[in-house]
């Protein structure tokens, strides 16, 4: 198993906290996301699903846009935890939404049993991107 450092761990230890708190009665899947603001907040989101499905919004999202809402533009870390066996790497979205505001984050992201790291870069190679005036 990969050994985390303890900002690491501490914030993945938020984003397991935060997936109790998800609202996905269709899919089972609770998902919870971590992301460290570069002064040092952590902030969480959660998945939050729908009867009408597209509207749906994964655990990275939320936590990214809250954290912008309250103000935080700079991230150091983010950390996504999925309470299942099953191997959960951000989704397409989540990675676009990511790398707009930290394109070159280190993603932690885990389930029960294993833990990987890997860069948004490599997660999202060829990233959409927009000149900003
Ligand atoms: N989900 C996330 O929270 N993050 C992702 O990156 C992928 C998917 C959620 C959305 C939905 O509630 C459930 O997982 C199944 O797709």
């Amino acid at each position: 198993m990969l050994k985390l450092k303890p900002r690491e761990k501490e914030l993945l230890e938020e984003a397991k906290k935060a997936s109790a708190n998800a609202y996905s009665p269709y899919s089972n899947y609770k998902v919870g996301c971590a992301v460290r603001t570069v002064d040092e907040q952590i902030i969480t989101g959660c998945n939050v699903e729908n009867a009408s499905s597209s509207l749906t919004i994964c655990a990275e999202r939320n936590a990214i846009f809250k954290a912008i809402s309250e103000g935080h533009k700079d991230f150091t870390e983010i950390a996504v935890f999925v309470d299942s066996e099953e191997s959960f790497p951000p989704c397409g979205a989540c990675r676009q939404v990511i790398y707009e505001f930290a394109p070159d984050i280190n993603v932690i992201y885990a389930n029960r049993n294993t833990v990987q790291i890997i860069n948004i870069k490599e997660l999202l190679p060829e990233a959409f991107i927009l000149k900003r005036n």
